[in-house]
């Protein structure tokens, strides 16, 4: 599939966003045999440009149409029901640091602070403040789905001036050709169907607008595989690049990010593994045309089965708490400088 998807990837250009040198580039599922279907294309703005070489072999991931416990959105609405409540002290930390966020958004090119942004799966707004450093709040839109991660967002100060909007990654209520930068952090792996949630970025996007979605990315340490695989999506770079192509988005590009603490180790996976970013090349709707949706909201779920996929999510949320902090532990006994 990971071939197939590589297939006329022209335009796609692998930038850095941390040293090939901190990098083990173990766990991008990746293999070289893929690599030389992949021509690059210069990148002036970041100094410089770099092809990953991963030594690990493709490991097949579920297929993205096969959710996971938390990969519904009614399971999602009610796991940040209560996550909210701690998410920027808890989960952040770990996970989703300023530095981290600043690198990742470098890609979306927020040079103007009258561009027109919407932040979708925005949550309590920790990208959006990294958004508003560069852009009037004035001119960004946060939407969400859970009204309770939005609350948390408008207690913020530098959103004061942001419009708030509760609503559906995959169905945006923005007019086509709306806005010049569509951002999307953290928010996908929640989505039953990651394509449909890209062909909108494409649709609301101005033309010469451009996408950035930031994202897990799949572990190879099978433990770890093992609860993403039962958590929610953690897409492979090349799923994520494939999305964007289909969508019709042209100069696609995939930005490596982790925190600091992980060496570049990318075995574990990472819940914000990579910044993928693709421009709108002419203006309208995607030329992509997609059926009835994955999953129908509206529809009763069984209880009982709700209830049995978020605790089970919650177990495997559990696994993914602990593992940075496994990681911070070995990055404070092993000396700098060797492998972790
Ligand atoms: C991990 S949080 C990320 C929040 C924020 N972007 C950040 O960087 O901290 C994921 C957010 O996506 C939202 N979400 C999940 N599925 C969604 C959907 N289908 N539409 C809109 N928001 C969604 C959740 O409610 C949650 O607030």
């Amino acid at each position: 599939m990971a071939s197939s998807l590589l297939n006329g990837a022209e335009n796609l250009t692998f930038t850095r966003g941390i040293s090939r040198k901190e990098l083990g580039f173990c766990g991008s599922g990746f293999s070289g045999k893929q690599l030389p279907q992949v021509s690059l294309i210069s990148c002036t703005r970041l100094a410089k440009t770099n092809l990953v070489t991963p030594k690990c072999s493709l490991s097949a991931s579920r297929p993205a149409s096969q959710p996971r416990f938390i990969q519904h959105k009614k399971e999602a609405f009610w796991f940040y029901r209560f996550l909210s409540i701690v998410y920027d002290h808890i989960i952040n930390p770990g996970h989703w640091t300023e530095d981290m966020r600043d690198e990742a958004l470098e890609p979306a090119d927020l040079y103007d602070r009258n561009m027109l942004v919407v932040d979708v799966g925005g949550g309590t707004g920790f990208t959006t403040l990294g958004i508003v450093k560069h852009v009037d709040a004035k001119n960004v839109t946060i939407l969400d789905q859970s009204p309770h991660q939005l609350a948390k967002a408008k207690e913020k100060e530098p959103l004061k001036e942001c419009k708030f909007i509760e609503g559906d990654a995959e169905d945006l209520p923005f007019s086509t050709d709306y806005a010049d930068r569509y951002i999307s952090a953290g928010s996908i792996e929640y989505w039953p169907d990651p394509q449909r949630g890209i062909r909108e970025a494409y649709r609301v996007l101005k033309l010469g607008g451009k996408a950035c979605v930031i994202g897990p990315v799949y572990p190879t340490f099978w433990l770890s595989r093992f609860f993403a695989d039962v958590w929610m999506l953690f897409p492979k770079e090349e799923e994520y690049i494939g999305w964007f192509q289909k969508a019709g988005f042209k100069d696609v590009q995939l930005k490596r990010i982790g925190p600091k603490w992980y060496r570049g180790v990318r075995r574990h996976g990472l819940i914000m593994g990579c910044s993928v970013t693709g421009v709108k090349p002419a203006s309208g709707d995607s030329p992509l045309q997609l059926g009835p949706k994955a999953e129908d909201v509206s529809k009763p779920v069984n209880p009982f089965v709700f209830l049995l996929r978020f605790i089970l999510g919650a177990m495997a949320a559990t696994y993914y708490v602990l593992v940075p902090i496994y990681m911070w532990l070995k990055d404070q006994i092993v000396p700098k400088g060797r492998p972790i």
